[in-house]
């Protein structure tokens, strides 16, 4: 912490501009600001009236030593604030158009609140590196996700050179091929070709790009001071080991919510980072249910279906027979906005809730909460495992394949869905996470991490407190 006579270090933190990166990035930012950094926290213009939208103003107004500046993201304006951006497109103008926006920036809070100390951006905001390096300012980087995605995405280029990616058509997808098990993966002994980000099958528009964008943002990576993982040590050691020897010293202190909630100070709690406007009232109705009754169902904030998949879920749940909380995005559905079938709401009545954004975190330590119906998102997935909740998967794109394989093959904590998903799995499924043998070993193990990163968190010997403690030493010390 600095001392009276000792400038304050001043953090400058960059999210990539999504939900999944916005919410760490703000997290460790109050983390931060309670030992005593000074933080400037840089959205896209695009995001910020998102924010202003779904938060009103306090939610980005400035605090004392925290505030908010914006850097336009170099796409043309959406048509409308719910629209969601173009992974790849977003990723390419970044990339492309951010960095001389983001150096004016940091002259402008330099003189305008106190000089720069250090950078902390999001791993695929690699253009803060540049600037970083140009300005002589030490960066650290987050990765939002958890180590093992790391690991699969630095072996992208060993994929292709093995000639196992990308694939030969979209044939591939379907016969069999991505069944087969990669086995010079160091720390995933078991991995197949469908658990690795699909980027590299390069089937879609955009693959090609992405898969030459994380290569590069892998390889700058390796400029930056330090490496913060949105994971704890206990889940991912031995990952979590091989990446301390192939990157810039690594740093595992998470569950971020849990240090929130320990050290933060309480007059930041107002400052939110939801894109769209949570509906809390859901809490009220899991109130009146039974402890672990309720199946919890929810996408993220990027994933899409198709009208039929919507149909599928929504028949399993019925047939399920349990108790159900679906958040359901504006965006969620390919094309137009979600249309339920009619008899699915009747047949379900007050069995369900429906809603189109949640505070997830309540929502998860929320005793009626049985399981979690998921896209396997980091956050989500940390989340979940962090409440002692066990998972069904379906994930959609980037690290959620990686993680769905890590929670159902190395935790112990989910089931897999078939990507071409039918109601009578989905039924089936949901009765045995609720209540079947598998997932009573599931909620088990679940609460065996729950307890683990709890005592992450503890103040005199957790690995995340630790951790974060060596960090801030290293950031004060960059900062002299
Ligand atoms: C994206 C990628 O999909 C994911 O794979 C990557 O790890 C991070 O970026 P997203 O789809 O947004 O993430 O999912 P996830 O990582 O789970 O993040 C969603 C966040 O929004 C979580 O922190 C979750 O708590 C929050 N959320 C989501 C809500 O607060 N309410 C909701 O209703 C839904």
């Amino acid at each position: 912490m600095a001392s009276g006579h000792e400038k304050q270090p001043h953090a400058v933190c960059v999210p990539a501009p999504l939900q999944g990166h916005i919410n760490p990035m703000l997290k460790l930012a109050k983390i931060l600001h309670s030992k005593g950094f000074l933080i400037t926290f840089v959205n896209t213009e695009f995001n910020h009236q998102r924010l202003l939208r779904s938060q009103g103003s306090d939610a980005q107004s400035s605090f004392p030593s925290f505030h908010f500046e914006t850097i336009p993201d170099g796409l043309p304006p959406p048509k409308n604030l719910d629209a969601s951006q173009d992974i790849p497109s977003l990723a390419k103008s970044t990339d492309e158009t951010c960095l001389e926006p983001f150096k004016n920036l940091l002259t402008k809070v330099s003189a305008s609140y106190s000089p720069v100390t250090c950078i902390v951006s999001d791993f695929l905001m690699g253009f803060t590196l540049d600037a970083a390096t140009e300005l002589g300012i030490p960066e650290i980087l987050l990765w939002t996700s958890g180590a093992g995605s790391l690991i699969c995405y630095d072996q992208y280029q060993n994929l292709l050179g093995k000639g196992l990616m990308p694939l030969k058509d979209s044939s591939y997808l379907v016969n069999g091929y991505l069944d087969t098990v990669v086995d010079f993966i160091p720390t995933m002994s078991g991995i197949r070709l469908k658990d690795f980000p699909p980027f590299i099958r390069i089937i879609y528009p955009g693959d090609e790009y992405m898969v030459t964008f994380f290569k590069k943002q892998i390889e700058r990576a390796k400029m930056a001071s330090a490496i913060i993982f949105n994971t704890f040590r206990e889940l991912e050691s031995d990952i979590f080991d091989t990446l301390s020897s192939m990157f810039p010293p690594c740093y595992g202190i998470v569950p971020f919510h849990i240090l929130e909630d320990k050290i933060a100070d309480k007059s930041l709690a107002s400052i939110k980072s939801n894109l769209w406007k949570e509906e809390p009232e859901c809490l009220k109705w899991l109130d009146s249910k039974p402890p672990l009754s309720v199946m919890y169902v929810n996408f993220g904030s990027i994933a899409v279906m198709t009208p039929q998949q919507l149909v599928e879920f929504c028949w399993g749940l019925a047939k399920s027979n349990y108790p159900f909380l679906w958040i359901i995005r504006p965006d969620l559905v390919v094309g137009d906005s979600a249309m339920l079938p009619p008899e699915f709401l009747e047949e379900t009545g007050d069995r369900g809730f429906l809603a189109g954004w949640c505070p997830q975190e309540q929502v998860l330590n929320h005793p009626s909460i049985g399981g979690f119906l998921t896209h396997s998102g980091w956050n989500s997935t940390i989340e979940s495992i962090s409440s002692g909740v066990p998972m069904i998967c379906w994930p959609f794109f980037a690290d959620q394949q990686t993680n769905c394989w890590l929670s159902c093959n190395k935790w112990g904590v989910a089931l897999e869905i078939n990507n071409d998903v039918k109601s009578e799995e989905v039924k089936m499924l949901v009765i045995e996470l609720m209540t079947g043998e598998k997932g009573n070993v599931m909620r088990k193990n679940a609460m065996g991490w729950k307890e683990k990163a709890e005592k992450a968190c503890a103040s005199s010997s957790g690995s995340s407190m630790d951790d974060l403690g060596k960090l801030i030493h290293l950031m004060e010390t960059l900062s002299k």
